[in-house]
């Protein structure tokens, strides 16, 4: 469904007669519709914004463009839940269309002042030469929800050495003061992030480039987002333009993290390790963090990324958002553990416990399209060893160990209906099993899966478009004998 820029440009009450409900039947008919992940009711998902504990809830919204599967007219969508389980569609958050946002609301982030909900994002418009203009706005969330955008930016220009890539404001609160980081292209084209300073989130200082050692590190970093755990600051971004380097940086555009001592506004320079990729599957972009009324920091992302075809994007829908997870430092890496509160969505539970011995075991009772599926595996000598699962008379996707290479690997090569060729179908992660053993825990959902290793150590996020029919479960181990310990709860939404 490619659409010309005016159809792309266009609001949704611009949306011709009858054109809406026709895409929301669309979809609604669509087989790989999800169970359990947030997905648009029609159109298109991006980057999740604005993720937030407010008034005993919490507000998530995303970037959407309602009338088709293109990256045409943003909104924030609004979502909320008062357990990260379930989520209740709440209708547009901001609707573009103003001075400053006449094409797009583009990404931003929430933070709580005086008991009201502020929404920086990023207004975008158009000069007849279609150059784009960003400027960082505002809306104003009410507790009961009401949504009201400032008439002026809060951030009027782009700082001098800077092109109009700029974008993404993350806001927090440290010492009394508000703080915020832009993803910004430098002049010369690469990519950075630029900190700001309120006393009160309107009026923002410029502090400056917020230095680090990666100075040509890609052409742009997208969605930037800063925190700090366990007295470790933590700069998140979504770097684009990185070649290829061996496993890493295999999809079109990257998303991870630095971690170093707490950022400082007296030098503003980030005293940083290596830039370590948050996720090692397909499908994860554009990651956004909260922080929970418990001190939990909370992280959802995109599962989906820029500039790709989707298979629902001929059933008008594309894209739905990663499974909440919680965060942790271990060993100066982050972990991600799928949200505690994720325990509500199990239904009826299956245990099966087999050893299987250089072979393949197709698991009956396993068997399922929505499902958790933690797997406690004991490798005794295999070469090779891993899971198959949405498997059917074609189609499979495996997660398997390769003790030769020493590494995790995600094959989505005969996974269902194609996409993204160009980028590959196997994702590898270096892993060291630690006395034969390995814990996979994977979220499986119509369309998806989320496979958190080692209880976080490491992730795979990809999206799957197998049939409805391909529902197998197989262990399989090559060379020698693996045990495997399986617990399954069916997926009760
Ligand atoms: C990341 C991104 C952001 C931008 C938004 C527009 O996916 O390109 O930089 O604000 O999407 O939808």
């Amino acid at each position: 469904m490619k659409m010309s820029r005016a159809q792309l440009y266009r609001r949704i009450d611009q949306a011709e007669d009858g054109e809406w409900e026709a895409l929301i039947q669309l979809a609604e008919q669509s087989p790989w519709r999800q169970k359990y992940h947030i997905q648009p009711v029609a159109g298109l998902l991006n980057d999740p914004n604005g993720f937030a504990f407010f008034e005993g809830e919490y507000h998530l919204f995303y970037q959407w463009f309602p009338l088709g599967t293109g990256h045409g007219m943003k909104y924030w969508y609004h979502t909320s839940s008062a357990d990260l389980v379930h989520w209740k569609n709440r209708g547009i958050g901001i609707a573009p269309g103003g001075p400053f946002d006449s094409h797009g609301a583009f990404s931003g982030s929430a933070i709580e002042k005086d008991g009201k909900l502020y929404l920086m994002y990023t207004g975008n418009t158009r000069s007849p030469d279609w150059i784009r203009h960003p400027f960082q706005c505002m809306a104003v969330m009410e507790p009961d929800g009401i949504i009201t955008k400032l008439e002026q930016p809060v951030i009027l220009k782009v700082p001098r050495g800077y092109t109009d890539h700029f974008r993404d404001p993350k806001v927090w609160k440290a010492d009394g003061s508000y703080y915020c980081v832009i993803g910004a292209q430098r002049l010369d084209n690469t990519g950075s992030v630029v900190l700001y300073r309120s006393p009160d989130l309107m009026q923002w200082h410029y502090a400056g480039e917020l230095g680090t050692d990666l100075n040509s590190f890609g052409f742009m970093w997208e969605c930037p987002d800063y925190f700090e755990l366990d007295g470790t600051g933590i700069l998140l971004f979504s770097p684009q333009g990185l070649p290829p380097q061996g496993d890493r940086f295999r999809n079109i555009y990257q998303a991870g993290y630095l971690t170093g001592r707490p950022l400082s506004l007296m030098d503003r320079k980030f005293h940083h390790g290596e830039f370590r990729e948050l996720d090692n599957g397909f499908d994860f972009y554009a990651p956004q963090t909260t922080q929970a009324p418990d001190g939990r920091r909370l992280l959802t992302a995109w599962m989906g990324l820029p500039e790709i075809d989707y298979p629902t994007d001929d059933h008008g829908w594309a894209h739905c958002l990663t499974l909440p997870r919680e965060l942790s430092l271990e060993n100066g890496k982050l972990m991600q553990r799928p949200v505690r509160e994720l325990v509500k969505l199990r239904g009826r539970k299956t245990e099966v416990r087999t050893v299987v011995n250089d072979e393949s075991l197709s698991i009956a009772e396993l068997a399922g399209t929505a499902y958790e599926l933690l797997v406690e595996i004991r490798d005794d000598g295999a070469s090779r060893f891993g899971i198959e699962f949405r498997a059917g008379c074609h189609e499979r996707t495996v997660i398997h160990y390769d003790h030769a290479e020493g590494k995790l690997v995600l094959d989505r090569s005969l996974s269902g209906q194609s996409f993204a060729l160009d980028y590959g179908t196997e994702r590898r992660c270096p892993l060291q099993l630690r006395d034969g053993a390995l814990t996979l825990h994977l979220f499986v959902d119509i369309s998806s899966v989320e496979v958190f290793v080692n209880d976080g150590e490491a992730t795979f996020t990809a999206r799957i478009f197998p049939e409805r029919e391909s529902t197998g479960v197989t262990f399989f181990a090559e060379g020698g004998r693996v045990a495997f310990d399986a617990i399954k709860w069916d997926t009760q939404y």
